[in-house]
């Protein structure tokens, strides 16, 4: 469970790492907000490059961020996103974000927080986002 008081700031912190969005050829702006499990927050945001390729989205930038601060354990990521200017859609997070979402949370009780702001967003298990993942498991004893 993650209390509303939480999820709200979370949303601050993503909306305010939305604004950071290096994003000059999609104009599709991303933040997010990665709590560790003892409350700490990392915000993160989508940076683009002129060969697209290394473009990284605003859940993985938050990820690396905490990661290499030697954090491992996660309760939830809020992500906030939408073409620049326009009404923000509810952003999902992409395939590639989902699995390293799956390296480092427990696909049951780790959510995933897609909205506007804490009174209008839907919540999910990872489990529900990224059923049948591909992990740890799969190579341990090959
Ligand atoms: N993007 C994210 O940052 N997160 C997502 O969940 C979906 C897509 C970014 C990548 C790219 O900079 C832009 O949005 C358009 O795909």
């Amino acid at each position: 469970m993650i209390a509303d008081e939480q999820i709200k700031e979370l949303f601050v912190v993503a909306c305010d790492y939305r604004k950071r969005a290096y994003s000059p050829y999609s104009h599709f702006q991303v933040g997010a907000a990665l709590l560790t499990k003892e409350g700490k927050i990392y915000g993160g945001c989508n940076i683009e490059n002129a060969a697209f390729g290394p473009t990284n989205c605003a859940e993985r930038t938050a990820f690396f961020k905490a990661v290499s601060e030697g954090e491992r354990e996660f309760s939830a990521i809020v992500i906030v996103g939408g073409k620049e200017g326009e009404k923000e859609e509810f952003c999902a997070p992409c395939g590639v974000c989902r699995q390293v979402m799956a390296e480092f949370c427990d696909p049951d009780s780790f959510y995933i927080i897609l909205g506007n702001s804490a009174a209008d967003c839907q919540k999910f298990l990872l489990e529900e986002v990224l059923p049948f993942s591909f992990g740890a498991q799969n190579i341990q004893g090959s």
